[in-house]
């Protein structure tokens, strides 16, 4: 049996096998009111009908504030909870597990849809976006308000008011996106975090605030149900975050009671240079896993059976997870484990056309 095709459990939770889709924005919420639609039931369904253990839903905002695009997800409304919720039940109706990424954008909001050409959204459109530090992203950008420590607290409480939104609508995993240089990000990177208070300077200190969201989050999310955490292992820049501070961080978010680290990097400052390849990331994985002690998943240009399955069967992961690849093949999975000669079935719907 590859090991890729081996249960996965989570706390009460079982992964039917090590492959995940990866959270992937979609930018198609048409009424710009952060509300799924039957875009993202047939985009998650059809790949939790394909085969995937774990689905990721976008980057899903906890205030209209936190979308990096007008047209992003969100989950800051009961009305948005509602729209998520026969999603969430559709994918679970495929033996897949229905998860969510909770996000913030911070400093990287009010951008337009790569549809619409990308760069800041114009003036009528845009909104304040926030930061630990008035910084912008880059030149061109508009200068991110500076958070207040009273506005933290605010802030906080709608990270968890979105965690308790997310199980309402029937998630079974939750992420917390902390990684890209979205919100959570740019408080632990000293390129973006300059704070003086307690909340910025050592790394004690960059990274209080997003451990204060997600122990706050654990609170909530109910003990039987994993919490994951996406990080951005590296800056891929010499003054930036580090992976050693990503293991020192794995062990904080560890004895916080999260359950697993996905390790992907970057999107803190537009020149990094990032060494792009087949499994790029997939070190990052491997240290954290081995040198925190808690189980991590590998995600970066994983496109291949044998190359997702030499990841978790070496222990450089425990489970994989696919983005673009994904969007190309749907049932990735079913093929794989084809390749690998284990067993995942295709729908039975689709019988007629596999010969079962
Ligand atoms: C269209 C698209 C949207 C994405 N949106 C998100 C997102 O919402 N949250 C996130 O953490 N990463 C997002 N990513 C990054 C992916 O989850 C993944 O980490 C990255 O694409 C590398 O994996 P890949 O090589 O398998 O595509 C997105 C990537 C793509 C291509």
């Amino acid at each position: 049996m590859p090991r890729l095709f081996e249960p996965l459990e989570l706390r009460s939770v079982t992964l039917r096998n090590r492959i995940g889709m990866s959270p992937m924005c979609m930018y198609s919420c048409d009424a710009k009111d952060g509300v799924p639609n039957a875009w993202h039931m047939s985009h998650l369904g059809s790949r939790a009908s394909g085969g995937t253990a774990l689905i990721i839903a976008e980057a899903s905002a906890v205030e209209p504030e936190g979308r990096i695009s007008p047209q992003d997800a969100g989950i800051w409304s009961d009305g948005q909870a509602s729209a998520w919720a026969p999603i969430a039940a559709f994918i679970e109706s495929q033996g897949a597990v229905p998860s969510i990424q909770i996000a913030h954008a911070g400093r990287k909001a009010g951008t337009k849809r790569p549809a619409d050409g990308r760069g800041i959204v114009d003036d009528a459109e845009a909104w304040q976006a926030v930061a630990p530090s008035a910084v912008p992203f880059d030149a061109g950008w508009r200068i991110p308000h500076e958070l207040t420590v009273a506005e933290l607290a605010t802030l906080k409480q709608k990270w968890v008011d979105a965690a308790r939104r997310s199980q309402q609508a029937g998630f079974r995993l939750l992420e917390v996106h902390n990684a890209h240089g979205y919100l959570l990000h740019s408080f632990l990177s000293p390129l973006s975090n300059l704070r003086t208070d307690e909340y910025g300077g050592s790394l004690e200190k960059r990274m209080r605030f997003p451990l204060e969201v997600v122990e706050a989050v654990r609170a909530v999310w109910p003990a039987e149900l994993p919490l994951s955490v996406r990080i951005s292992g590296t800056d891929w820049h010499p003054e930036g975050w580090s992976i050693d501070d990503s293991v020192a961080y794995a062990r904080e978010l560890k004895q916080l009671g999260v359950d697993i680290i996905d390790c992907s990097s970057g999107g803190n400052i537009p020149q990094a240079d990032i060494p792009v390849g087949p499994g790029y990331q997939v070190h990052i994985a491997e240290r954290v896993r081995r040198e925190a002690g808690i189980p991590t998943m590998a995600v970066g240009m994983i496109t291949e059976a044998r190359q997702a399955e030499q990841i978790v069967s070496s222990g450089q992961a425990d489970m994989v997870l696919l983005a673009r690849e994904l969007l190309r093949e749907p049932h990735w999975a079913i093929k794989a484990a084809r390749e690998l000669e284990a067993s995942a079935p295709w729908p039975q719907q689709y019988g007629w056309a596999v010969g079962g």
